[in-house]
């Protein structure tokens, strides 16, 4: 990181121009050069957009970030199971806290002509109770800077988290943030959308749930998925039964399916971006054929590195 830290401050010309133009798409009535981003959690501080723009992305997800800085869980917390080019991880929300991160992101996205998406959450020490306050928070401090917010109530790392995906609590959750996006509107002048990320976990009844509510609400997108608790797919391996979200190749199958139950109920309206391991133009293509009209990468950045983003621009998706 500490490379793309360099370069994003040298404010260099993009080093691995992938020159490469593909069609931009209108989603959340926001302009992407691309379809393809970049999924939260690689830059979790905010302070490589440019340097990761360079690779080609159309659009950075930037965090998860929270209200206070956290040093997020002790080390080792990331595992890579070579065998299925996958990654456990347990990073939990290791990040410098809303304000030291809009700094970052102010300065580091300077160059970058893509979107930048912010990811929030609540921070450790905070109990369910109240979380609403930790994402109100970082909802009110984003909104200036973000092109767009992403919520995220689905990362395993946090405990309690993902329940705030349970229709009650993502219903309280979801309508604040919603009355304060409308106040937001009015007070900045500018209409800035907010996506909610889910689970890959969650049975199709409740994917019902979520979807009439997000209807209801009229959520301006749903990013599909996080992580998976799941250790099927890389049961027996070595690191297999480390604590963490599985991400990779072994995922991809499980949040396409998600993207689909999701496409079939959501309004027509509320776009999808689809992410959970995508390593190649086939399974990006899996995505979008899925419902998708976005897709992100993290894990198959990892192992395939910058090409992979060069073939998917490529393959105009
Ligand atoms: C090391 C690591 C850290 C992550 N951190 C976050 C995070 O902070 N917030 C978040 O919403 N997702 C986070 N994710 C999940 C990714 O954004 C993505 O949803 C997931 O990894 C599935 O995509 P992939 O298979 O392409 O990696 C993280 C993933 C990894 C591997």
């Amino acid at each position: 990181m500490t490379g793309l830290r360099m370069i994003t401050r040298l404010r260099a010309e993009p080093l691995l121009n992938p020159g490469i133009t593909t069609e931009p798409i209108e989603v959340m009535g926001i302009q992407f050069p691309n379809r393809v981003g970049l999924a939260a959690g690689l830059d979790k501080a905010g302070n490589c957009i440019s340097a990761l723009g360079a690779m080609g992305f159309g659009a950075i997800e930037v965090g998860t970030i929270t209200p206070r800085a956290q040093d997020g869980n002790p080390k080792p917390r990331l595992f890579r199971i070579r065998e299925r080019e996958a990654i456990i991880n347990r990073m939990g929300f290791n990040n410098p806290g809303i304000d030291a991160a809009l700094e970052n992101i102010t300065l580091s996205r300077k160059g970058f002509k893509g979107v930048v998406g912010i990811n929030i959450g609540k921070n450790k020490v905070t109990e369910n109770s109240r979380a609403i306050d930790d994402y109100l928070e970082c909802f009110r401090k984003a909104y200036p800077v973000a092109d767009y917010i992403a919520v995220n109530i689905s990362s395993p790392n946090t405990a309690g988290l993902r329940d705030l995906q349970d229709p009650e609590a993502a219903e309280q959750l979801l309508r604040r943030l919603k009355d304060e996006q409308a106040l937001m509107h009015e007070e900045h002048g500018r209409y800035v959308p907010f996506a909610v990320k889910i689970a890959p976990d969650i049975q199709s009844g409740q994917i019902k749930g979520l979807t009439e509510l997000f209807n209801a609400l009229r959520m301006d997108a749903v990013i599909a998925t996080n992580t998976t608790i799941s250790r099927e797919a890389v049961d027996g391996l070595p690191h297999s039964s480390e604590n963490g979200g599985l991400s990779g190749n072994p995922l991809a199958e499980k949040s396409t399916e998600v993207i689909a139950a999701l496409h079939g109920d959501l309004d027509s309206s509320i776009p999808i971006i689809g992410v959970g391991g995508i390593d190649s133009v086939e399974s990006a293509a899996a995505k979008i054929a899925a419902g998708a009209k976005l897709v992100q990468v993290y894990t198959g950045l990892i192992y395939r590195g910058p090409a992979l983003v060069r073939e998917l621009l490529a393959a105009s998706l």
